[in-house]
């Protein structure tokens, strides 16, 4: 599985962690910085980058990683077909692929250790989206959510 992956300063060291861990794992991981940490840059970049790879098909998931994972979400779910929650538990990780077809994971380098991240990411990548009637029936509502708001 290809997967993009991106973070600010404030994500730059658990990035540098998790992305060689995933590759170790056999996953390929498209890198989009940051590629230093340099405290001058700025979340949304890296979440634009990320989204529009997964939009363009270039890889199936994202990850992002920020100080706390909120703004990088944020700056995500800006883009229409982008789906992404913080999660710093392994059940949301997996349960929100399952349930909500969630496809990017964003994570707070502030908030949690990198053992744990591992993890977390693992349980993200290794879930499907279940397909189940009342789980189609939901993400077909937040679609047309994003339908109607993107008309504007
Ligand atoms: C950067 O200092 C920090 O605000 C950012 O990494 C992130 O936590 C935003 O949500």
């Amino acid at each position: 599985m290809k997967v993009a992956i991106g973070a600010d300063h404030g994500g730059f060291a658990l990035k540098n962690i998790v992305a060689p861990f995933l590759e170790s794992k056999g996953f390929e991981v498209l890198d989009f910085g940051a590629y230093g940490p340099e405290a001058s840059d700025d979340y949304p970049d890296f979440s634009k980058a990320v989204a529009e790879a997964i939009l363009q098909g270039k890889a199936e998931r994202g990850i992002l990683v920020c100080g706390s994972g909120v703004g990088a979400s944020v700056a995500a779910n800006k883009f229409p077909g982008i789906r992404s929650a913080v999660c710093h538990d392994t059940y949301s990780a997996h349960q929100g692929v399952e349930d909500d077809d969630m496809n990017v994971l964003s994570l707070g380098e502030r908030v949690i250790g990198p053992e744990l991240a591992k993890e977390i990411v693992l349980r993200f990548l290794s879930a499907r989206f279940s397909g189940a009637e009342r789980h189609v029936r939901r993400l077909e509502k937040v679609k047309d959510m994003e339908r109607d708001f993107s008309k504007g």
